[in-house]
């Protein structure tokens, strides 16, 4: 247990060794499952509780500390990393009420064997004292569930946030220190779970905006001691603004879809168009969805299987289409031996894009020079959008 001011503690568990989150998301430094202990003058309550793997880490660290009693735990979010350990929780403090709003009530209700009657719920602006210190409530949905909020404590002017402005990071460090690295794992964060919902975000940034914030506290990584760090790239990543940056992420079975990208980002990068190249085999995807904060244009590229796209880029097109980047162009370059619709399937995974579908380049087995001609046609196609944009002189 360890003190972020007086009587605010963090009592979460580092998770070390966790390398994926749902299955699907790669965590190459662990994560998090932050809880906070908050101690009034009569009062006690702690934010949010833990991973059910962890469940007794964070258990250990309250009966150690010891804490006695506990009158409210705070679920912000649904999800069971920060409210599966609730039910464990109640059966060490069976007096504490689980405070949340009427939709995370509802989606508890659903995933924990819990009563109605141990709910308090709250709902917008309301605040719970415990005593020397005010608990205010901010609804702040979708980041990333319907149900998610924060929690403000008025007296040490700190936002606890869930996973809004969180990274997934096993840390010794309570605070940033490496502003550097903690910006680019929120990036990768943000990128993976929260770009979906930029709107959103953007009305639950402008909610936060009365609010003296002091230090933020997510629930994975580390606490914010300097909120204006994690705010401002909030702001900047779901603005509209769009680098000199094309992403190409490829897959070639037999080389004539490796010779196409290899040109274009050639052309491109002669041209002044910043460019990168992603594998798609074995590749992390977060690596792509950091880059699809900001990207200008991306393209898939992949040779033909079976009439439709190769499966891993179907799989990166899917992905590409769920996450929603901002991106104002995209194109589809490939191979093919005898026919296909590959590009047709592309376009139509890429149907929650706002963004204008360049001319394709589809070549019959290896590409010949007027195949290279059309690739220098779409990078010179590409280099002009940019400097429609003002991205690129
Ligand atoms: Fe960290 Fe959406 O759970």
């Amino acid at each position: 247990m360890r003190a972020i001011t007086k009587n605010v503690y963090s009592v979460g568990v580092q998770d070390w060794d966790r390398r994926l989150f749902d299955e699907l998301i790669p965590l190459p430094d662990g994560t998090s499952y932050n809880a906070y202990l908050i101690k009034g003058s009569e009062k006690t309550a702690l934010i949010d509780a833990v991973d059910p793997a962890k469940i007794q880490d964070l258990i250990s660290h309250l009966v150690g500390a010891g804490v006695e009693n506990l009158d409210y735990v705070i679920s912000h979010h649904a999800e069971q990393d920060h409210s599966g350990g609730i039910v464990d929780v109640l059966m060490v403090y069976p007096d504490a009420k689980i405070v949340t709003n009427a939709k995370c009530k509802s989606l508890l209700l659903d995933h924990l064997d819990v009563d109605e009657e141990q709910f308090i719920e709250v709902t917008e602006g309301q605040t719970l004292s415990l005593g020397d210190k005010t608990l205010q409530f901010i609804i702040t949905p979708w980041v990333h569930w319907p149900e998610t909020m924060c929690t403000y404590v008025r007296e040490d002017k700190i936002l606890f946030s869930c996973d809004f402005f969180g990274s997934h990071q096993a840390t010794s460090s309570l605070f940033v220190e490496d502003e550097g690295k903690v910006y680019e794992a929120a990036k990768r964060y943000y990128a993976e779970i929260m770009m979906p919902f930029r709107s959103a975000i953007a009305g639950n940034l402008k909610k936060l905006e009365p609010l003296e914030i002091a230090m933020i506290a997510p629930s994975h990584g580390p606490v914010y001691p300097r909120p204006a760090l994690i705010m401002d790239a909030y702001k900047d990543w779901i603005s509209d603004r769009v680098e000199n940056k094309v992403i190409i992420a490829y897959v070639s079975m037999h080389d004539s879809t490796r010779q196409m990208v290899e040109y274009l980002v050639d052309s491109l990068m002669d041209k002044g168009v910043g460019v990168k190249q992603f594998n798609l085999t074995g590749i992390d995807l977060g690596h792509l969805a950091i880059d699809l904060v900001d990207a200008a244009t991306v393209i898939l590229a992949a040779p033909t299987v079976l009439v439709g796209p190769h499966p891993s880029a179907a799989h990166a097109a899917f992905v590409v289409n769920a996450l929603k980047p901002k991106a104002r162009f995209a194109g589809i370059i490939g191979s093919y031996g005898w026919g296909s619709k590959m590009v047709e399937t592309l376009t139509g995974l890429l149907s929650n894009l706002k963004a204008e579908i360049l001319e394709p380049v589809m070549v019959k087995g290896q590409p010949k020079p007027d195949d290279f001609e059309k690739l220098e046609a779409l990078a010179e196609m590409i280099k002009a959008k940019h400097q429609g944009l003002n991205i690129l002189k």
